[in-house]
């Protein structure tokens, strides 16, 4: 009876709309991967895939509601490195990192940028560094919650500069980004998928780029390892997931679609225009994406544990 259920499955599934949780607030990069994405695998999958924004503690709220949602294939989550930091980051989570999730697949890696508001009077990464360090008490980085990629890139700098500073959560980078333009709040380290228009647009100031080499797109800003900062270099890569017991049929399903996604002119139009350029690991399968989060949260534990008493 599973056998022939699980056939009857794979032919007819999806039959209606799946929601897809971006654990972030909406306008941020992370919202920014998911609609594009979203929009693609709709027309493969022939149903529509409905964004719905879960904000809070760095992602791990969005998180742990698809965990414990119904394992039926019409609920699942994309998110990026977080997943695996906040496994470091939290000694509580609303649901087991390697063991609530099933794989759907790697999406895109993102660079990040360093960036201030734009009447910041520094005129370049050494110079931010210098003022960092002379104003530490007053110099205000904005985050999305201990978790976010924000918040990784912040704690490297911190560690880097060896200075602690005044940090400024919010449910996603996409609100940060008011504030920061409103000169609210001082610095940030954001993906480019949410700087790149406001760097071209000259309302804010860009400092360095997270990436291992210059982006095409901003040839003028040097890489954190030319600032002599390499521990700062990071990549914030993304996948999709779905609750632990989803039918592998629906796993499958959902992979062929984002695998059309990424093949998709539009999207890779769309990313490298944003400054992302998804590495060849980023095939969208799930033996990928698996292989990557356990990689990392190996990767990140002893960093975060180092760097830890910089960033609260
Ligand atoms: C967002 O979508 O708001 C960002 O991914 C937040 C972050 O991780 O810094």
């Amino acid at each position: 009876a599973g056998v022939i259920a699980s056939a009857a499955f794979a032919q007819t599934y999806p039959t209606r709309s799946i929601t897809m949780v971006v654990p972030f607030a909406a306008g941020g990069p992370t919202d920014t991967v998911a609609r594009l994405v979203a929009e693609s695998m709709s027309k493969d999958l022939g149903q529509q895939i409905i964004v719905e924004n879960v904000g809070g503690a760095g992602g791990t709220l969005g998180a742990g509601r698809v965990a414990n949602a119904d394992a039926d294939g019409y609920t699942v989550l994309l998110h990026h490195i977080g997943m695996a930091t906040s496994a470091t980051l939290y000694r509580k989570l609303p649901y087991d990192t390697l063991n609530a999730f099933e794989y759907v697949g790697l999406v895109t890696d993102v660079p990040m940028t360093v960036v201030a508001r734009k009447d910041l009077d520094v005129k370049d990464f050494k110079g931010l560094v210098e003022y960092a360090k002379a104003n530490s008490d007053k110099v205000t980085v904005a985050n999305a919650g201990i978790g976010a990629a924000s918040h990784l890139c912040g704690m490297l700098f911190m560690s880097a500069i060896e200075t602690p500073l005044v940090t400024v959560p919010y449910k996603g980078t996409g609100p940060a980004m008011t504030d920061l333009l409103g000169g609210q709040v001082d610095i940030m380290c954001d993906q480019t998928t949410n700087t790149t228009k406001q760097i071209q647009g000259g309302t804010i100031k860009a400092y360095a780029v997270t990436s291992p080499e210059r982006l095409a797109i901003f040839k003028d800003i040097p890489t954190v390892a030319e600032e002599g900062m390499p521990a700062m270099q990071v990549g914030i890569w993304h996948g999709i997931y779905t609750p632990k017991g989803t039918p592998a049929e629906a796993n499958e399903r959902l992979s062929k679609a984002l695998q059309v996604a990424l093949k998709d002119p539009n999207i890779a139009s769309r990313f490298a225009e944003l400054g992302t350029l998804p590495s060849p690991e980023t095939d969208g399968t799930p033996a990928a994406l698996k292989a990557k989060l356990e990689s990392e949260i190996a990767r990140w534990e002893p960093v975060i544990k180092a760097a830890g008493q910089y960033a609260d």
